[in-house]
């Protein structure tokens, strides 16, 4: 949770940063993690540096998806959203995101600020009654144009099947608002970033704008219109609601104590919303008379072995289980530095590692402990800086030349770049201390330049400390505490803005920070770590004891086994020994089983019961009927028994 600042002067400037609001269908995965980590890291840094700072995360809690998710379960829709939203909070809570508010779209608060903004904008004339039909996708909440559609059927976003949908609509003139919204992007080339990201916005929105429909009779689950508009069959299409969440979470049309936050610095999202926050969005802040964001930042998605994530493919990286593995600051670090801002990166532990090993051990962690043990060794810890600009000047000032860098690369969201460029003074740092040596320069009697080399490695740590402070806030706390100072705005201040050295201080001996990872902690599948040339698939035949094939701990971790709830089981019609079982594995993953098992279980019985699921099975048909896995069984003379879990075990455990 956030260490909320407010400005100390009034004249300060105001940062109201966003991540979207994530929806309550899906558990936490790396992609969330990305956008709330570059958040939180702008966040930190604008705090740190006197900003009047604002952090807002949340759910996107309405919709027919959600309701369909919960109705799937044989839950309520609120139920099934407040369990959702709450992982996303944990998450970000073990994540140490220093958010100000967690808002949902099912707070009271939320649904009257989204009905005052429709009223508003009915009021203004911007929003009208017809009739839309269109193929609609459930999935992405959209309607989307016959010709952008694959086969004439499929979603272009997601691939599923659209269904035409004919509906009385309430509409938004958003065709009146495409030569603002052009004068707009043209007035602000920074108002979306990366910039190429600007000229595809463009392009889209100089080919024409239809206007957009804004409400739904299809499903409830949302926010009504407003009463007066007296049309009671209507609720806001998801994403006009979900938008205005960056509104009501400051009181917009109910207490608007924070509304002096507005503008947004920044809306940070995937590219793959970009087209509701770069158009739609601006258009309804046009229309409700609101100033525009500062920037709309649109990063690229993560991917594994190259291939989108998804819970069927079954390779979705899950943070906290990295972050428990592999720290979390480090994982911080690496979410960052790994990938260009905009562009797509592929997630590997073997990275991951590398980055840990190289960057965070050898460049900042062994400079640390060089200094530890070469200050220790020769002066008792003591560490004194004003003899640095006499000998190391050249130094002192490569390290300023970068570090005077750094915030416009933060707001320009080069977050890679910004750290490459914050690596630069180690760099600098470790070549001096091979370049002079401080143990030759002691035996020579050189004893003044062997502590000023020190005081020069101190400063640059200090320095990279603060600077690297919003991405690894406890790591660099630590670092600080070992170089006799505490980062904050003050030490900002006076070490980043008025370039001044440290105080004379005794070093503190801390343990190594990025101890070295030799093995993967995580076990991967060895699709994800190429084989090596020798180890063959096949089993061999000298792998054979009494008849039974042997095979590696590899071999056996290529099937993934996994306890699944029956919630739904019935007979498959002409059949003898088929049932169709419905299997919850949690975090939204039901499988479609089709089990020879008739003879000796009911449909019945089995339900609410678990079972041990084959996960990773190629879907096959049996009977026309696909199956999306197998359930384990034995069998004697006496007849079959499920192999069940000893006690309940949560859906979607895996077994080992
Ligand atoms: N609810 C909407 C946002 C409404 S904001 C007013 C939504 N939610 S989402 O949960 O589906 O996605 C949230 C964010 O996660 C999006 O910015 C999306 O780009 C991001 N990611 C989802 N999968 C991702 C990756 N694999 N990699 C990186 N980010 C991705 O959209």
């Amino acid at each position: 949770m956030s260490q909320s600042t407010s400005c100390k002067t009034t004249s300060c400037k105001k940062a109201y940063i966003t991540t979207p609001i994530y929806y309550v269908n899906d558990i936490p995965h790396i992609g969330h993690a990305y956008t709330t980590v570059i958040a939180d890291t702008l966040a930190i840094y604008s705090r740190m540096i006197g900003h009047d700072t604002f952090f807002l995360t949340g759910t996107d809690e309405h919709g027919q998806k959600i309701e369909e998710a919960a109705k799937a379960r044989n839950r309520s829709t609120q139920e099934y959203a407040d369990e959702i939203s709450g992982k996303f909070r944990s998450t970000w809570d073990r994540f140490d995101i220093t958010y100000d508010k967690f808002i949902r779209t099912t707070d009271a608060e939320h649904k009257l600020g989204a009905q005052a903004a429709f009223k508003n904008m009915f009021d203004k004339g911007d929003i009208y009654k017809d009739v839309y039909k269109g193929h609609y996708c459930i999935s992405c909440e959209t309607f989307f144009p016959q010709i952008q559609l694959v086969d004439d059927e499929f979603c272009p976003e997601c691939g599923k099947p659209t269904s035409i949908v004919e509906e009385e609509s309430y509409f938004f003139r958003l065709s009146d608002y495409q030569d603002k919204l052009l004068a707009w992007y043209d007035e602000n080339p920074e108002c979306i970033l990366p910039k190429s990201k600007r000229n595809e916005v463009i392009r889209f929105v100089e080919s024409g704008l239809e206007d957009l429909s804004v409400t739904r009779t299809s499903f409830d689950w949302g926010v009504r219109i407003p009463e007066e508009i007296n049309d009671p069959k209507h609720v806001m299409y998801v994403w006009l609601d979900a938008l205005m969440n960056y509104l009501t979470a400051l009181g917009y049309g109910t207490d608007e104590a924070k509304m002096d936050q507005w503008p947004a610095r920044v809306h940070l999202i995937g590219k793959d919303i970009l087209r509701f926050h770069a158009i739609y969005w601006p258009a309804f802040l046009m229309s409700l008379d609101m100033p525009l964001p500062k920037h709309i930042a649109a990063h690229g998605w993560w991917t594994r072995n190259g291939e989108k994530m998804s819970k069927s493919k079954g390779n979705v990286v899950n943070p906290i289980e990295i972050a428990d593995a592999y720290g979390l600051e480090n994982f911080r670090y690496f979410m960052l530095r790994e990938v260009p801002f905009g562009g797509d990166g592929d997630f590997s532990q073997r990275a991951l590692m590398d980055r840990i090993n190289s960057d965070l051990g050898n460049d900042l962690g062994n400079l640390l402990n060089r200094l530890i043990g070469m200050s220790g060794k020769y002066f008792d810890g003591d560490v004194q800086s004003d003899l640095v600009s006499k000998y190391y000047q050249v130094e002192l000032n490569e390290m300023k030349a970068s570090i005077t860098k750094l915030e416009p690369l933060l707001y320009d969201m080069q977050l890679h770049r910004y750290l490459d460029e914050l690596w630069r003074p180690l760099s600098v740092a470790n070549k001096a201390i091979d370049t002079y040596q401080p143990w030759t320069l002691m035996k020579e009697g050189r004893e003044e330049e062997a502590m000023a080399l020190n005081g020069l490695i101190a400063n640059i740590l200090a320095n990279v400390a603060i600077m690297l402070h919003p991405v690894m806030p406890k790591t660099t706390v630590n670092i600080a505490k070992s170089l006799g100072f505490t980062i904050d705005g003050d030490s900002y201040q006076k070490i980043i803005q008025d370039g001044a050295l440290l105080d004379r201080f005794t070093i503190e001996k801390i343990p190594p920070l990025f101890p070295r990872i030799e093995e993967m902690i995580i076990a991967e599948t060895p699709k994800e770590e190429p084989k090596k040339k020798d180890e063959k698939k096949e089993v061999k035949k000298d792998d054979k004891a009494e008849g039974v094939a042997l095979i590696t701990i590899d071999q056996f971790f290529l099937t993934s086994l996994k306890i699944g709830t029956v919630i739904k089981a019935e007979e498959v019609p002409k059949s003898k020994k088929l049932l169709l079982l419905q299997v919850d594995l949690g975090d939204d993953d039901i499988r479609q089983v089709v089990s020879g098992i008739k003879e000796w279980y009911s449909a019945e019985e089995l339900v609410g019961t678990q079972v041990c699921l084959v996960a990773n099975l190629k879907p096959a048909k049996l009977m026309g009927l696909k199956s999306e896995g197998m359930v384990l069984a034995a069998k004697d003379g006496d007849g079959l028994v499920l192999m069940r879990p000893e006690k309940p075990k949560q859906s979607g455990t895996e077994v080992s």
